[in-house]
C-alpha cells in the first residue's frame, strides 16, 4: 500500500504561477504564459486552486465559471458551467486522490457564488488516463473536435458532468 503525506488545497495566488507553469510542463499540457496563470489567480470568475505539500505546489486546477445560454443538452434558458482549462498533479503525487480533491474544491468554490449546474472540459483523445479519471468523476463524452490540438496533433474529446443533483 502506498503511504501518502498530508496535503492542503488552497486558492491559487499570483506568486504560485511559476510553480504551476513547471507542473504544466511536467504534465505536457498545452502551454500558457506564466503571466496568464498569475492573472487567473485574481479573476473574480476563476476557481483556480493549488495543492501544496510541505510548502511545495504539487497540483493545480484552473477553472472558470461561465454562463451558457441555450445550452445544447439542457432546456433551461441559462446555466452556469465550470469550465476546466487545466488540471495537473505532479507525477510523484498521482493516484492519491489529489486530482479529485482539486476538482471538488473548485466546484465548491464556484457554488459560493451561486449554482454550478455542470462542468465541461476538453482533453486529448490520446490522454486515456485523464479520460478515465474524468469518467470516474462522472464526466461523459459529449463530442469530438477533430485536430483541435497541435504539438503533437490530436483530437479533443469534449466531456461534461451534470452537477445539478451532485
Ligand atoms: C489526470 C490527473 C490530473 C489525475 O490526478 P490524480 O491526482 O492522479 O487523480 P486521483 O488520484 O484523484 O484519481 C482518482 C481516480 O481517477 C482514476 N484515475 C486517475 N488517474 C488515472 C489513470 N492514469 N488511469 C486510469 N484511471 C485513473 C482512478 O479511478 C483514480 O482512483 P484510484 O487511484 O483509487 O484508482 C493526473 O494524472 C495528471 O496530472 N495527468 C497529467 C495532466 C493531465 O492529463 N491533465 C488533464 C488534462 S485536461
Amino acid at each position: 500500500m502506498k503511504t501518502t503525506a498530508a496535503y492542503e488545497i488552497r486558492e491559487m495566488r499570483p506568486e504560485d504561477a511559476p510553480a504551476v507553469k513547471a507542473l504544466e510542463i511536467e504534465a505536457g499540457l498545452s502551454p500558457w504564459p506564466v503571466a496568464d496563470y498569475a492573472a487567473e489567480a485574481v479573476r473574480g470568475d476563476s476557481a483556480a486552486h493549488v495543492a501544496e505539500r510541505r510548502g511545495k505546489v504539487i497540483g493545480f486546477i484552473i477553472a472558470r465559471l461561465i454562463t451558457i445560454r441555450n445550452h445544447p443538452t439542457h432546456s433551461d434558458a441559462s446555466m452556469t458551467s465550470l469550465e476546466i482549462y487545466n488540471l495537473a498533479v505532479s507525477r510523484v503525487a498521482r493516484r492519491e486522490g489529489i486530482g479529485e480533491s482539486l476538482f471538488r474544491v473548485a466546484v465548491a468554490a464556484g457554488r459560493r457564488t451561486g449554482s454550478v449546474d455542470s462542468a465541461e472540459l476538453e482533453v486529448r483523445r490520446a490522454n486515456t488516463g485523464a479520460i478515465r479519471f474524468y469518467e470516474q468523476l462522472g464526466f461523459r463524452r459529449t463530442g469530438l473536435r477533430r485536430s483541435f490540438y497541435v504539438n503533437p496533433a490530436d483530437d479533443a474529446v469534449q466531456m461534461t458532468a451534470d452537477l445539478m443533483n451532485a
